[in-house]
């Protein structure tokens, strides 16, 4: 038996299914890791692996990265933990704010579901109105606003609201298809307590869905012209796509942001932030509620300071290596599979991709869920086997890091040849 086998066992005596977060999950057993450094992970059983699944996203620089390490060990001589103000707060946040000009002022959390759930309550604060618009895969975290067809975890398991989840609550949360802003546009027009609409600029949680081209200008246009605040969730995208995420490069400037993932490089910080109107009405100064105890201590803070510097200052190389890397990765990978026969989609842009074996474009969640993920999870099973570690779901995605190598993504096609003569078969 593996160590990881036997430490899974051990964990399901003490841990909810062994796991604590559900994606974690995977059949017959998920890997136990040991360590980690640059592009790759080691197991329990000292099994190296190159790392794909990259924190789901969070790790845009790679594991352990020296400028981030290294800003976070001066500040452990410090202290970890004050629950006082500190400079370096105010430094990150103008770093957050010289990088994305939509936001004003912004607040520090602890993580991406946090950031959501505030943007929310921040976006009734403001209006005074009730119901949240979000669009049909998107994830926003595992609160009850946002567990409406919501994608990640969630739509691998079948769950689209969660047990223990209020109806009252999520009566609340209407539901649009992705990439159809004219099904926002008709809900908006007949109903006058909209809140706000909150979306994920690139879709990450239903595996990979790009906007479709005007998407994101046209919901934009729609809630500017009906007074309802966008929310850009750039919990994925932020930092990822470009140093000013999704919305600098669709320029297109949401009410309020949040962020999280690549932040913070590793460590657990995340934020939300927006117009000065709207970030004000934060208590204690305004009426909308929000604390955490843990948000902006200076660990996480100079974790953040260090990641925002460091893709700052190596930005012109660092955003096109990754796509240089993806399209040879992606083009392989689609070539491959072409010449298998196997139908498949592949969508991918910037660091990210994924693959659904499905003969129809994926645009959305039904296209997506349409996809076969017996054939993926052959494919998770052969690509681990052969030391390649990506998310072990469907509804999530591939996540370059800089910490890639050429050779490494060699292994990874040929891993990818392996793993998709396994799905024809
Ligand atoms: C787009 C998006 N928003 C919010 C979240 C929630 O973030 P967290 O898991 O840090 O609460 C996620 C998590 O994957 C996400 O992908």
């Amino acid at each position: 038996m593996s160590k990881s086998q036997k430490l899974f066992n051990d964990a399901k005596k003490v841990i909810p299914s062994g796991v604590n977060s559900p994606v974690r999950y995977f059949e017959p057993y998920p890997f136990f890791t040991k360590k980690s450094n640059g592009a790759y992970i080691w197991d329990e059983d000292n099994q190296r692996y190159i790392d794909f699944c990259n924190g789901y996203g969070a790790l845009l620089l790679g594991h352990r990265r020296k400028e981030v390490l290294s800003a976070v060990s001066k500040q452990l001589t410090q202290g970890t933990m004050f629950c006082t103000p500190t400079q370096s707060e105010i430094e990150l946040s103008k770093l957050i704010i010289g990088n994305f000009p939509s936001i004003q002022k912004v607040r520090l959390v602890n993580t991406g579901g946090e950031a959501t759930m505030t943007a929310i309550r921040l976006a009734r604060g403001f209006t005074k109105k009730k119901k949240i618009i979000k669009f049909e895969g998107c994830y926003h975290g595992a609160h009850d606003s946002v567990l409406v067809k919501a994608g990640s975890g969630s739509a691998h398991n079948g769950i689209s609201v969660s047990d223990g989840g209020l109806d009252e609550v999520s009566k609340n949360t209407l539901v649009v298809q992705y990439n159809n802003s004219e099904e926002l546009e008709r809900l908006i027009s007949k109903n006058k307590d909209i809140a706000g609409v909150i979306v994920e600029p690139i879709l990450a949680n239903m595996g990979l869905i790009l906007p479709e081209k005007n998407f994101l200008s046209e919901i934009r246009k729609i809630t500017k012209d009906n007074d309802v605040p966008l929310i850009f969730d750039e919990v994925v995208t932020g930092f990822r796509v470009s140093p000013g995420g999704a919305q600098q490069h669709f320029r297109i400037k949401p009410d309020i942001t949040t962020l999280a993932k690549a932040l913070g490089s590793g460590f657990a910080v995340a934020a939300v932030g927006g117009k000065k109107e709207i970030m004000d009405l934060l208590s204690p100064g305004g009426k909308v509620y929000q604390a955490s105890t843990y948000a902006g201590n200076p660990t996480s803070v100079s974790a953040a300071i260090a990641s925002i510097k460091t893709i700052n200052k190596i930005k012109n190389k660092l955003y096109s290596k990754l796509e240089k890397y993806n399209t040879m990765l992606t083009h392989a990978i689609d070539d491959m599979a072409i010449d298998l026969k196997i139908p498949h989609q592949i969508n991918f842009t910037s660091s990210m991709f994924q693959i659904f074996f499905t003969d129809k474009p994926v645009v959305d969640y039904s296209s997506s869920m349409n996809a076969d993920t017996k054939k993926f999870k052959k494919m998770f099973s052969s690509l681990l086997h052969k030391g390649i570690f990506i998310a072990p779901s469907q509804f999530e995605v591939v996540f370059l890091s800089d910490a890639h190598t050429k050779t490494d993504l060699e292994n990874t096609i040929n891993a990818y040849d392996v793993a998709l003569k396994s799905v024809k078969n």
